[in-house]
């Protein structure tokens, strides 16, 4: 199969590339660079730097013939997406709209969209399956949403299909070291607790320890980035085999607090992580975790990489891994 990945030089993205590449698949990466990493894109794959806004670049990289794109080139910080929602709109709606359009034109019948659970913001029962109402709580959640939308009216008008994965909180690292791309500035609550644990920050904030949970931090449904590609190839598989459209959950579907992360960091690294406990962070739900019912049914699919221990661990050898030649004063 030819696969290109649009923000394919991305943590998600990498990981997804070495998916279809240890199948022998023929992989495209097509990044802007904004925030992935040339460094991340492995030797075996054809490079394409270009941004999904340049409609005439795009439709050049289409032209070379592909069986599935998968679109992972979009902005993903919730928080920031309220505060600068232009950023959000251009390139996740306007973005998307281009490639969705530019496939369609290309005869490139099969789409695979990262999505997210923020689509369905606060849960109304748990765990969130995929009849769940999807009324998001921020920006972000409401672009992936209309990317959805727009792929199925596409799909009602032209010979085109597509699969949304709806991630849920994506994490780990690759276990044989085969991506080492720390993310710059990362808001997610891992990549901040290995960060405070490798000593790049000097401490961290926990969001509220007053909801009504295990002990009483926010509890999250954290699947492995590994687990998550092999998602997207069974996503392909179904496309080419089913011609079909399928909007299904990624998640592990066991809820994780921040202090059960803390602590599970804590005795991996065997550092103190300085984490100072504060106020709620606006538009946080108590708890999110996913049903993956459908994704088992449909894909075949389900979380093997996603235990809080292999998570971690995998993360701290990445962190580990780039800070072990830096000094303290560095
Ligand atoms: C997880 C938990 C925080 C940071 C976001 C996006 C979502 C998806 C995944 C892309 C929460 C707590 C966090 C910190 C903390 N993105 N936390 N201190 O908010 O569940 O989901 O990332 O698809 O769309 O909304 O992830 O990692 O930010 O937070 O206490 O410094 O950790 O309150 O309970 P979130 P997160």
């Amino acid at each position: 199969m030819k696969v290109l990945l649009f923000g394919g030089a991305g943590y998600i993205g990498t990981h997804v590339a070495l998916a279809f590449l240890e199948r022998n698949d023929t992989v495209g990466i097509f990044d802007n660079l904004s925030s992935g990493l040339r460094s991340n894109v492995d030797e075996h794959c054809q490079f394409y730097e270009g941004d999904i806004l340049n409609r005439e670049r795009v439709r050049e990289v289409l032209s070379e013939g592909w069986d599935a794109v998968v679109h992972l080139a979009a902005f993903k910080a919730a928080g920031e997406s309220m505060l600068k929602p232009f950023k959000y709109s251009e390139n996740n709606i306007t973005g998307s709209l281009v490639l969705i359009t530019e496939c369609v034109r290309a005869e490139v019948k099969n789409f695979i969209l990262s999505s997210s659970a923020a689509v369905y913001g606060e849960p109304t029962y748990l765990p969130v399956d995929e009849k769940h109402p999807t009324n998001p709580t921020n920006y972000y959640g409401y672009t992936k949403l209309c990317i959805e939308e727009n792929l199925k009216w596409y799909s009602k008008l032209k010979e085109f299909n597509y699969v949304a994965l709806r991630y849920f909180n994506a994490a780990g690292y690759d276990g044989d070291g085969r991506m080492m791309g720390l993310e710059n500035n990362p808001a997610n609550l891992i990549p901040v607790v290995m960060e405070v644990a490798a000593g790049l920050r000097p401490n961290m904030l926990v969001f509220g320890k007053d909801y009504d949970t295990v002990d009483g931090t926010g509890v999250r449904d954290y699947v492995h980035v590994t687990d998550l590609a092999k998602g997207h190839l069974l996503a392909a598989d179904y496309l080419l085999e089913n011609h079909k459209n399928l909007v299904v959950n990624l998640g592990s579907e066991y809820g994780l607090s921040v202090q059960q992360i803390l602590d599970t960091a804590r005795e991996i690294t065997g550092k103190e992580i300085d984490a100072q406990y504060v106020e709620r962070r606006p538009g946080d739900p108590a708890k999110l975790v996913a049903s993956s019912t459908l994704a088992k049914k449909e894909l075949g699919w389900e979380a093997e990489y996603s235990s809080v221990e292999s998570i971690v661990a995998s993360t701290w050898k990445v962190y580990q891994a780039n800070t072990k030649n830096t000094t303290i004063n560095s």
